[in-house]
């Protein structure tokens, strides 16, 4: 499984808060961090659910610290959102963020930091290790268990105008703090709750398979699985209870510092792709891509995929790793199938003329990069593609 040339750096400086209720903690958490004019960023739709509540309880905990909510951020953000949020961040003057929603809204801050820190505008900065110091402190409050965006360092922002996604990767943007509180995520719709717990998943096989993998990230990502295997059924079946809630989000933070550290693969390079091209959401694109890349990827990390095999619950004594390598993938399979996931890109609008297109950008993603088999030809990844259409 390693080698003696193994050498990695593993990071975790954010700090975790759990706890049923825990969002409430939210002031003390900004005045630890000195914030005396906090942004609160979210989306509107969770600020006007009368089920939700949860914006209102946060503007609260926030008491006059709070200077301003900026709520314009939608599914996919995009570059334009990230400008016009720090546009306002830099009106009020604010020197803390706390963001209440998904990826989509943490992603949004993580940018809007950027921009108040370098200027200009945000599609000026992608890439990697961009900032030179630290940006303004962040809390993070997810309302979905999957993206792990409260703990990573990257930040996934679409430009509308040329229908690709941006990567923006910095160690400087990992939030400060993450506050799980399962209350805030159990008005989550089961379709969104499968989405993004599959989003999770992937990120955990991801890292297993990537080519920075080590042992520190190996063992969150197959603790994240046994809870992901065990908890996002529950989850769906019923979005009330907050045991599996809580055990969800804390999956996707596991799985979030584990590819936070050993990185994605093939599996996020074509997701963000087809999402790119055809707005077909993270989390969804992910689950149908994941056993068919996992297919690609086999041979690579049969040893690997046993360990996913055996997380899942699988008796895989007796097979040979190859055969337990597929026991994992059909667990996959069965997972999505039992949790109501589409299984095929045609069933999510992607057109198969468009397949070439993005196998294209999938190559130049950076992403794939860390895959377990390196790909450079497009005709790989649109082999993938063919099959999982
Ligand atoms: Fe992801």
């Amino acid at each position: 499984m390693y080698n003696a040339d193994l050498n990695f750096i593993f990071r975790n400086p954010t700090k975790i808060v759990f706890g049923m209720g825990a969002a409430s903690e939210v002031g003390q958490e900004a005045e630890a961090l000195n914030g005396r004019k906090v942004l609160l960023v979210t989306d509107r739709f969770l600020e006007r659910s009368p089920t939700f509540g949860g914006v209102e309880k946060v503007k609260k905990a926030l008491g006059n610290k709070l200077a301003g909510v900026f709520s314009e951020v939608e599914p996919d953000t995009g570059t334009h959102i990230v400008n016009k949020g720090a546009d306002y961040a830099r009106s009020i003057g604010a020197d803390c963020i706390v963001t209440v929603g998904g990826g989509s809204s943490i992603d949004t801050s993580k940018g809007i930091a950027i921009v108040l820190s370098l200027g200009g505008k945000i599609e000026d900065h992608p890439g990697i290790n961009f900032l030179s110091a630290p940006v303004i402190p962040h809390i993070a409050i997810p309302t979905t268990a999957g993206t792990g965006s409260e703990v990573t360092y990257a930040a996934v922002i679409k430009d509308h105008e040329k229908h690709r996604k941006l990567i923006f990767a910095d160690n400087y943007i990992i939030p400060n703090v993450a506050i799980l509180d399962p209350l805030m995520t159990v008005s989550m719709p089961a379709s969104v709750t499968g989405a993004t717990g599959m989003d999770a998943m992937s990120h955990c096989i991801e890292a297993l398979h990537s080519q920075q993998a080590e042992p520190i990230a190996d063992s969150l990502a197959l603790g994240a699985i046994r809870l992901i295997a065990e908890f996002l059924p529950k989850a769906i079946e019923n979005g009330n209870d907050v045991i599996a809630r809580g055990q969800m989000l804390i999956a996707a933070n596991m799985a979030g510092v584990a590819f936070g550290n050993a990185q994605v693969g093939v599996v996020h390079a074509l997701a963000h792709s087809v999402g790119g091209r055809f707005g077909v959401p993270h989390g969804v694109a992910n689950s149908i891509l994941l056993p068919y890349c996992m297919e690609y990827n086999l041979d690579a990390v049969v040893d690997k995929y046993r360990l996913v095999a055996q997380a899942m619950g699988i008796n895989v004594s007796g097979l040979s790793d190859e055969a337990a390598a597929r026991e994992a993938v059909e667990a996959i399979r069965a997972l999505t199938r039992r949790i109501n996931m589409p299984q095929r890109l045609r069933d999510v609008g992607v057109k198969e003329e468009g397949l070439k297109q993005i196998a294209e950008d999938a190559i130049s993603d950076a992403s794939i990069v860390y895959n377990a088999k390196s790909i450079l030809d497009p005709e790989e990844t649109l082999k993938i593609l063919k099959q999982a259409y």
